[in-house]
């Protein structure tokens, strides 16, 4: 077992099985043989029981699983984790808008990850830039920029949206003041919502669990790191938005199945050390190259914790 220290992130080359025994970690988040095609050598079974008896005794109570993953195995992954007195929190699904299996009668243009904690970890509030939140969605921002149109357009409007401005006063239907509601409820007043779009465009937007992104967006936030140099390689933005829901800047997380070490450029990114373990040579130099890489670029991508 070969063990490289690059910055905050420690990579080996071997087996989780191995691994895992003789570290610490506070999350585990982890792309794992989806068990589909095993043929592929990046696609062979693995030690289930292991990996979630070892997440057990070495999480912390707040800490963290998330796992994508698909079909049967995915579900009995859930289900065992539940099982075991893990806490499932919520499901997410990246809407990648593509296919990479054109030839099936289905094209599957999505992936799962579901969030399970140890005992009592708390989702974290993430704020996601308002252009990048609404992507693929340019009908949702010409009805925002409209609503902010016809409320300067009145007195009243025009004074709550300076004062929102000028003092940070957000006004919610019933007149509450409230510097950190953001309500959208239907049936709010127009220059109130055309405040929380103000707040929105500012401050970021809320976390969905439905998160749309894409390499091929025309509307890319910042650097695109998405390079496909592992056949079932995630965008490292998205792996960004996903840990800033589970973890705090400073956690140590663990990525069992580090495939090219897209997860851990996203902790480098996003302030996190990082423990990754990868049972191939090819994707294992892979990730060292691309992790010595994140060191030397300007951090481009935003992840906030509200
Ligand atoms: C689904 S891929 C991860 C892809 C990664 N998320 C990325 O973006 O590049 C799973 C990886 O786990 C590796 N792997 C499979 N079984 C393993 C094991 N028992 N221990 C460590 N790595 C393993 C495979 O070689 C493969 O690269």
């Amino acid at each position: 077992m070969l063990k490289k220290v690059i910055g905050d992130a420690t990579l080996y080359h071997g087996k989780m099985e191995d691994v895992i025994p003789t570290i610490q970690f506070d999350h585990i988040f982890s792309d794992p043989p989806y068990l589909y095609i095993k043929t592929h050598d990046f696609d062979k079974e693995f030690d289930e029981q292991l990996l979630f008896e070892n997440a057990k005794r070495i999480l912390p109570d707040n800490g963290f699983i998330a796992l994508f993953g698909r079909g049967t195995s995915f579900y009995r992954w859930n289900t065992c984790l539940a099982d075991m007195g893990f806490v499932f929190k919520e499901e997410l699904v990246w809407d990648k808008r593509y296919t990479t299996a054109p030839c099936i009668a289905l094209s599957r243009i999505h992936e799962t990850v579901s969030l399970h904690t140890k005992k009592n970890g708390k989702i974290r509030r993430s704020k996601v830039p308002y252009i990048e939140q609404k992507q693929f969605d340019l009908e949702s921002i010409i009805n925002d920029i409209k609503r902010i149109k016809s409320a300067i357009n009145s007195e009243a409007g025009l004074n709550k949206i300076k004062d929102y401005l000028q003092n940070g006063n957000y006004f919610t239907e019933d007149n509450r003041t409230d510097k950190h509601c953001v309500s959208q409820q239907p049936g709010i007043l127009h220059p109130d919502r055309a405040n929380a779009t103000i707040k929105s465009i500012s401050g970021g937007m809320n976390e969905r669990s439905l998160i749309h992104y894409s390499e091929k967006s025309i509307l890319e936030i910042g650097a695109d790191h998405y390079k496909n140099e592992h056949p079932t390689e995630k965008p490292v933005r998205l792996a960004e938005r996903i840990i800033a829901l589970i973890s705090d800047p400073g956690d140590t997380i663990y990525d069992p199945f580090m495939g090219s070490g897209a997860f851990g450029v996203a902790c480098i990114n996003t302030g996190r050390k990082y423990i990754g373990s990868e049972i191939s040579q090819e994707y294992f130099d892979i990730a060292c190259r691309r992790i010595k890489e994140a060191y030397r670029q300007p951090q481009l991508s935003e992840v906030r914790n509200a």
